[in-house]
């Protein structure tokens, strides 16, 4: 039976545990989405404590596609080179390194780009305080994306790590575009489930093309909008499946337009979701929510509800959670 200290092997990976940090903007890079000492340690510390796998924080593919000004980039060439020392600094410690990238899509904004906003349909994000308005994406935009997408994959590649997560949760770009609530595109990227999930393969499609076939690739996918008329888990399980036979190596489950808000289930929040893809796919599964104590971690991994538990506010709060759920488990 499987426990939270156990070691999984996949993709051409090796997990020295299921504990993983689970992608968290730190807010600590330049202006010019540079990796900074301060990225370098956060990560670190953490990797340190025994943590398996470290997600870095989302990083913005496209200038156009920026959600902060101190937001990670992985947009350019010029980025690959802090990236290489992050992932080199992840890896010192024992962890495996993986880049979330990401596209913020109608959750840009003007004031930090510079430019116009971009989303799938010409509709305003619920999630930011002061949303601009934001213009249809055109069919060649489409293609710069998943553009964008690919070349940011090959730089995390190029810079030492281990796997890349595409973001395709919380309202970002690629969540817009699988919502029935913020796409609604007549053309072949909207209409049905299906239109609405083409970009997502295609972007996947892109990166094996531009990064490697043999480069794991995660997606972070929201399973459910939690919000009437939004996406639900059935057509989020056929998406899922999809990228799979397509070729991603994990699937990271979470959903919302937060994943850190609780849609008021109570820790583990997304606990379900994870169970139920558990029946449809067969590469690990991760999930994070509201989990912190260390034997609910365990009773996840044991029970087979999910293969890896992300710990994010618990680990912000102690780098060294798993250091010291290890010695707790060891107890037990
Ligand atoms: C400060 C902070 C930053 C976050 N940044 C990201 C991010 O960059 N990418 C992402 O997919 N999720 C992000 N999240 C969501 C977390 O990865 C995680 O899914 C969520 O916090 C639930 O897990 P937890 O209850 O263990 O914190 C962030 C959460 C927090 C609290």
């Amino acid at each position: 039976m499987p426990t939270l200290l156990s070691p999984l092997s996949f993709a051409g990976l090796t997990l020295r545990n299921r504990v993983a940090m689970p992608p968290m903007w730190s807010g600590k890079a330049t202006a010019e989405g540079f990796v900074t000492p301060a990225i370098i340690e956060y990560h670190r510390v953490r990797a340190a404590a025994g943590t398996a796998l470290i997600i870095v924080e989302h990083s913005f593919v496209h200038p156009q596609g920026r959600h902060s000004s101190t937001q990670l980039g992985a947009h350019d060439d010029s980025c690959v080179e802090g990236l290489s020392r992050l992932a080199a600094a992840i890896r010192a410690e024992g962890a495996v390194a993986c880049l979330q990238i990401s596209h913020a899509g109608a959750r840009a904004a003007s004031r930090v780009t510079g430019l116009r906003v971009l989303a799938p349909s010409p509709i305003a994000t619920i999630r930011e305080s002061s949303p601009d308005a934001p213009d249809q994406l055109t069919r060649s935009q489409v293609e710069e994306v998943v553009e964008a997408f690919a070349r940011a994959a090959a730089r995390a590649r190029e810079a030492g790590f281990d796997a890349v997560e595409i973001h395709a949760a919380h309202g970002f770009l690629l969540s817009q575009f699988l919502s029935p609530l913020t796409n609604h595109r007549t053309d072949e990227y909207g209409g049905d489930h299906e239109r609405r999930s083409r970009i997502h393969l295609e972007v996947l499609a892109a990166v094996r093309r531009r990064a490697g076939a043999d480069f794991p690739l995660f997606v972070r996918l929201g399973m459910h909008d939690e919000r009437p008329g939004g996406l639900t888990l059935a057509p989020a399980c056929v998406t899922a499946a999809q990228l799979v036979s397509a070729g991603a190596a994990l699937i990271d489950v979470s959903g919302g337009l937060a994943g850190s808000d609780d849609p008021g289930r109570g820790p583990g929040y997304f606990v379900g979701y994870a169970e139920a893809l558990k029946e449809v796919v067969d590469v690990p599964i991760l999930v994070a929510g509201g989990i912190a104590d260390p034997r609910m971690a365990d009773l996840i991994v044991r029970s087979r509800r999910a293969d890896i538990v992300g710990i994010g506010r618990a680990m912000l709060d102690d780098p060294d959670w798993t250091r010291t759920a290890a010695a707790a488990l060891d107890q037990a």
